[in-house]
Order: structure tokens, then sequence, then C-alpha cells
């Protein structure tokens, strides 16, 4: 068995997780490389959402029996967890949304119907990045769209970086916000932060990041990071499907208007006008997904207890013996960096001229699941005159001996392709 310095203990990691020791297409051992999409979910979470809907299941803040009050400390107790897993300076800047394509609309949103001094018009300027996910794209080309604004963005050099050469025109004094990701889910490219921040607070621009290929894997500040709003969600570390993390300046939520209408966003409501709650209940309107924060809460636990900082070594050992390994298998082009430095956990591939379709086939065969296509980042597939690519990404069960399986599977898709 390969051993490398920095791996966590996957043997009893993978206890955890049942859905690990699945067999598919007769038999075969599962090999999931798919982690960047969703990951798994460990006994712990799933025992947590148990016992909310087998003994706490209520709605929250409106009841005042003995379910609604567990449901509601249940569920303001994970904004807690949540703020101390980011270091978020206080729990009230912790909006729970569905996924973190819904935190990002509602930050295109609340600029979209905002007064001074954070008006999008047509005189501003809006900017992203050519890696990023489509989820950071679609929401701010309809902000410029319905505002006038100018959408403008960072292309990417050749190895698979932002290329910021043009960073102090790009982001100039008409930038209003600046969107990017901090680690790209098709390049796996970990952004430089520090010098996009301080370019946009030099002209006063807001600062968003998408955190959803992060947040699953190294230890995360928010206040570090220096930015207005941070972005995650809950399926890609250990949590549900179905709950998302919006996080914002305390001042800024106070500000900015609410998007979604509703129950529990208000304060008063006559027919002719509404007050609004405070953040974050104020971005949270309606039945909030309950059981799916508890999950969450519980994901942050388990996570926690084996620690970000073990996850990121263990990750970072095991893109560096798979960039080793896929660099072996002849025609095999890495699309993004090419070492582990300064990038996350999932590696995109081209195999020679086979789609990526077709090598994603023959992998599933050998039970071995990656992803395939352009990964909701288009942008970055025309970029490298590529119609897609095949994708692995790892995560705290992830093995050595599978990215071995994996390259075995190649080689296989290579022969069978002749
Ligand atoms: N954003 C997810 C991915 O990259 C779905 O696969």
């Amino acid at each position: 068995m390969t051993h490398l310095p920095g791996l966590l203990d996957t043997e009893a990691i993978r206890k955890d997780f049942p859905i690990l020791d699945r067999r598919v297409h007769d038999g075969k051992t599962l090999v999931y490389l798919d982690n960047a999409a969703t990951s798994q979910t460990p006994r712990q979470v799933i025992d947590a959402l148990d016992e909310y809907y087998e003994q706490h299941n209520a709605n929250v803040h409106r009841g005042v029996h003995v379910l609604a009050e567990e449901a509601t400390a249940l569920y303001e107790g994970a904004r807690d967890k949540v703020a101390e897993f980011i270091n978020a300076p206080s729990r009230d800047e912790v909006i729970f949304t569905k996924n973190a394509s819904e935190s990002l609309n509602l930050v295109a949103n609340m600029l979209g119907w905002a007064d001074e001094p954070y008006r999008v018009d047509h005189e501003t300027e809006i900017v992203i990045t050519e890696m990023e996910h489509h989820s950071n794209i679609v929401p701010w080309q309809l902000l410029a769209q319905r505002t006038g604004a100018k959408l403008r963005w960072f292309g990417l050099t050749d190895d698979g970086r932002l290329d910021l050469s043009d960073l102090e025109e790009v982001i100039n004094e008409k930038t209003k916000i600046v969107s990017f990701v901090l680690v790209s889910n098709i390049l796996g490219t970990q952004n430089p932060v520090e010098a996009i921040v301080r370019r946009a607070q030099e002209v006063g621009a807001l600062v968003c990041i998408d955190a959803s290929q992060a947040a699953p894997h190294m230890p995360m500040d928010v206040q570090a990071l220096q930015a207005d709003f941070v972005a995650f969600t809950g399926h890609k570390m250990c949590g549900p499907t179905g709950i998302g993390v919006l996080w914002g300046r305390q001042e800024l939520l106070e500000d900015l208007p609410p998007f979604l209408g509703g129950g529990e966003m208000i304060e008063t409501v006559s027919m002719h006008s509404s007050t609004y709650a405070p953040a974050p209940h104020k971005f949270e309107a309606g039945t909030p997904p309950v059981a799916q924060a508890v999950g969450l809460g519980a994901a942050i636990d388990y996570l926690n207890s084996i620690g970000m900082d073990r996850i990121l070594a263990h990750e970072h050992a095991l893109t560096e013996y798979a960039m080793k390994r896929l660099l072996e298998v002849p025609d095999l082009r890495v699309i993004g960096p090419a070492t582990a430095e300064d990038r996350g956990a999932a590696i995109s591939f081209t195999l020679g001229d086979i789609h990526p379709h077709d090598v994603g086939q023959v992998l599933d065969e050998q039970g071995i699941a990656v992803r395939v296509g352009h990964h909701c980042a288009r942008p970055v597939c025309l970029r490298y005159g590529i119609p897609a690519t095949t994708r692995a990404s790892f995560y705290l069960y992830s093995t050595p001996a599978e990215i071995d399986a994996l390259v075995d599977g190649l080689e296989h898709v290579r022969n069978f392709f002749g």
C-alpha cells in the first residue's frame, strides 16, 4: 500500500461513510472520485438528520410548543457552528440559503436593488474571472443586463492561473463588485485572494468570494480573507443537499435590501408597506431548510473532529501523488496547474482525442466515478479549445489506492479505444 506523509487514517475514516462500501456493476468496488460535485455523508450526519426528524421536527421561530423550540435551538445552533467554522465576527452574519448558487444570486440581487453607495448602474462595472462556475457568471450577467453595468473579467494563463497582468485596469474606479472563486471547480487553481482584495479595496469595490471548493477542504477565516461576502454549500462538505451559506459583513447586511420577501423576514407588515427583521432573518424568507442546516452543523462537527488542517494536508499529499501518476499516462493533458502548488484536489484532464464522456463511461464500468463535461464552467473549456474534460476530485476519505485504480482504469480506456 502506498504511504504518503500527511495522509489521514482513511481506514478508520472510511468506516464512517456507509456508501463507500457499496459495490457497483456486478460487485465492483466503488471508487468515488466525484467529490467536487458532491461529497459523501458520514454516519454522524445521517444520524443527526434521523434524530432531527424522529425527535424534533417542527417549524422554527414561530411556535411556542416544545418541538418548535427544540427545532429553533437546533437551527440557530447550526448557525453558531457555521460562524465559528469560518471565524465570522458575528453569528448574525451567517445567512442560510439552499446552495452556493442561491448565495451568489442573493448578493447580485441585494446589489441590484440597492441605493447609493452600493448602487450598480450603467456607469459602473462588475468584475469576475474566466474560471468561474456558471453560478458566479450568470447572476452577474443578469445584473449587468438589468442595470446597464459593464461586465468585465480576468482571463487565464496557459497553465490555468488567473492572468492578473491587467489587475489595475480591470478593477478600477468604476468597479462596484469583484466576485471570484477561491478554488476553481474545473481547474483546481487556488487564486491569490490578497492581491485582488487589495486592489478592490483601493477603488472602494465590494468583494464576493465563491468558496464552494475551498470551505470543505481547508481552514476558512472570513476575517483573514477580508472579503465582504463569502458563499459556499453544504453538500460538498459532508453535509446534506439543500443547504448553503452566505456570509456577509454585518454593516452591509444591515444596509442592503432584502431579495426574497415573505414570512419570517419582516418586522411589521401592513397592506401598504413592511419593515424588515434584522439580518440574517431579513434574507431568510419562508420556512428555512431546518433539517439541512442541522445536518450541516453535524458535518461541521465531523470535519472539526478530524481537523481542517489535517484534511488540507491529506488532500495536498494525494494531489501530488495523483499529479505524478496521471502525468505518466500517455496522451493525458492536465487542464489547469500541473503541480500541487496553490491548487485544490480537483484535477481535470483530457486523454488524447477520446471524448471525456467515453472516458467517464468506461471508467464507470470499472466502478470509478468521475465527472465529465464542462463542469458548469464552459468558458474555461472554450479558453483551452476543448469540448469538455474528465475530472477526478478527492476528499478526506480518498486513498492512493483509488488514484492507482484511476490510472489503471485510464489504461483500460486507452486500450478500449485502441
Ligand atoms: N459545482 C459542482 C461541480 O463542479 C456541481 O461538479
